[in-house]
């Protein structure tokens, strides 16, 4: 094993946006790293130089990290763990069908990880797992002798920003009940801190004006896996809560826009995630706000506020149908209708839990003619209905529809503005679920409605 403290050989299990976003990072950072992938497909992807999803400047940092021989894509845990003085997990939680975490991958990674690992290496946890998971794995650890020291060290990147958000950190949480084993992993965070800047420029990404104080925060392990899922709920909680409020709205004249301006501009409350739309999804909120309802169950916890959240995201795709149905004047059976946007959200090809594909898909069992355009997600959209028709532009999408939905706010959306979505294709209907459309620059006659303006 190595045992320089400063740049340890390195192994991250699983190489999603998490695991692949740190393996790139860390290996541009001089750290020689081992990222495991299982799934053939993928590696040999990464093998190539290329992320198999989509986020920016993730390819150039693995160009880089392969040329540099410092990034060493592998199927096998034997090629890289027992040299590896720290392994990270960043494996799949996916939810159960009653809302817990599928936490398989993490037992799996784990023992086949600890069965490799040399005996002063550091597991690290970066998994979304339920409280309490770091105990029962080390329960494993020590049955299969090996009481290696854990330490949970929670992810917060962001999909589309997975790489700004790594670089310039408001925070690195590291949970351990071994401080010293915390301190070795926090040591990895100032090296990125170091190199920070020099990897933007590779990926081409541009420094913020103000960097966030990147904070270091030492727990114990319990809590750091609780501040991971009670960030995630929080956030979650804040778009309910702005979708609750935009209801209200569309019942009474105001405009939520204009009123979670200025709820938000109380910096007790701040203004991120009170965007009211058609509710959150991916790969994240969704079940870790199903996975936190039944952890806090399992421990004799009602967790009602949450189950409201859940409830109320879940009927955002259908309020937002239902209002444009009544604008509409008719159903909307028959009528050509145009959906921008499968992703979850802008700036990447995740559709896992897309309110867009679930707003399409309404529509088409509506009997409506559908067509989808996204810029990045429509080879990854298998959910689309087979009737949806699937177009590679803006314009072949939204052509002679009657009406156009909004359900991402990617750029090129934005930018065409009202006017020219409505010129483009004589709707006479424009939905705005994501409020994201500039409706004080509107000149043209077309029908706009947002999500509570
Ligand atoms: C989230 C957390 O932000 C991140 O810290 C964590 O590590 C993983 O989960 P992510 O799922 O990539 O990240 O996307 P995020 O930008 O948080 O958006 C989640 C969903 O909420 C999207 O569907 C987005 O459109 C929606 N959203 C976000 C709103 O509807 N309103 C808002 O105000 C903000």
């Amino acid at each position: 094993m190595s045992n320089n403290a400063i740049t340890p050989t390195v192994t991250v299990i699983g190489c999603g946006y998490v695991g692949l976003t740190t393996a790139a990072i860390l290996a541009n950072c001089g750290v020689t790293v081992y990222a495991v992938e299982i799934n053939q497909s993928r590696l040999s992807s990464i093998k190539q130089g290329k992320s198999f999803f989509y986020e920016e400047g993730i390819d150039r940092l693995i160009a880089t990290g392969l040329a540099s021989k410092r990034l060493i894509p592998t199927g096998d845990y034997a090629a890289g763990v027992p040299e590896s003085g720290i392994v990270f997990s960043c494996v799949g939680t996916p939810d159960n069908d009653d809302g817990s975490s599928n936490l398989s991958y993490v037992y799996d990674a784990a023992r086949r990880a600890i069965s490799l690992m040399d005996k002063d290496a550091v597991f690290v946890q970066k998994s979304t797992v339920p409280v309490g998971t770091g105990k029962q794995l080390q329960t494993v650890f020590r049955q299969a002798g090996k009481p290696n020291s854990y330490v949970s060290n929670p992810e917060f990147l962001r999909e589309g920003t997975a790489i700004g958000d790594t670089l310039w950190f408001d925070r690195v949480v590291v949970g351990s009940d071994d401080p010293a084993a915390g301190q070795q992993v926090a040591g990895l965070y100032r090296l990125v801190e170091k190199h920070r800047d020099t990897i933007a420029k590779l990926a081409g990404l541009t420094p913020p004006a103000v960097p966030p104080a990147a904070r270091y925060i030492t727990t114990g392990q319990e809590s750091a896996e609780l501040i991971k899922v009670s960030s995630n709920a929080f956030l979650a909680l804040k778009i309910s809560f702005a979708n609750s409020i935009a209801m209200l709205a569309d019942q009474t004249g105001a405009d939520t826009t204009e009123v979670m301006d200025a709820v938000g501009a109380d910096r007790r409350i701040g203004r991120a995630f009170l965007n009211a739309g058609r509710g959150y999804g991916g790969g994240c909120f969704p079940k870790d706000v199903s996975s936190l309802i039944r952890s806090a169950e399992d421990h004799g916890v009602k967790m009602e506020v949450m189950r409201a959240v859940a409830d109320v995201n879940q009927s955002m795709p259908h309020y937002v149908i239902n209002k444009a149905t009544n604008v509409f004047g008719r159903s909307f059976e028959g009528s050509k209708v145009a959906v921008l946007g499968v992703a979850f959200k802008a700036g990447t090809s995740d559709v896992r839990r897309s309110p867009g594909i679930t707003i399409a898909n309404t529509l088409a069992a509506q009997g409506a003619i559908v067509s989808a355009h996204d810029p990045a997600a429509l080879e990854e959209a298998d959910e689309l209905h087979d009737t949806i028709l699937r177009c590679d532009d803006i314009r072949s999408a939204v052509d002679g529809a009657e009406a156009i939905f909004i359900t991402t706010d990617w750029p090129e959306f934005v930018q065409h503005g009202i006017d020219q979505l409505a010129a483009m294709s004589g709707a006479k209907l424009i939905v705005d679920a994501m409020n994201c459309l500039d409706k004080s620059a509107q000149a043209s006659d077309v029908t706009y409605i947002g999500v509570g303006r």
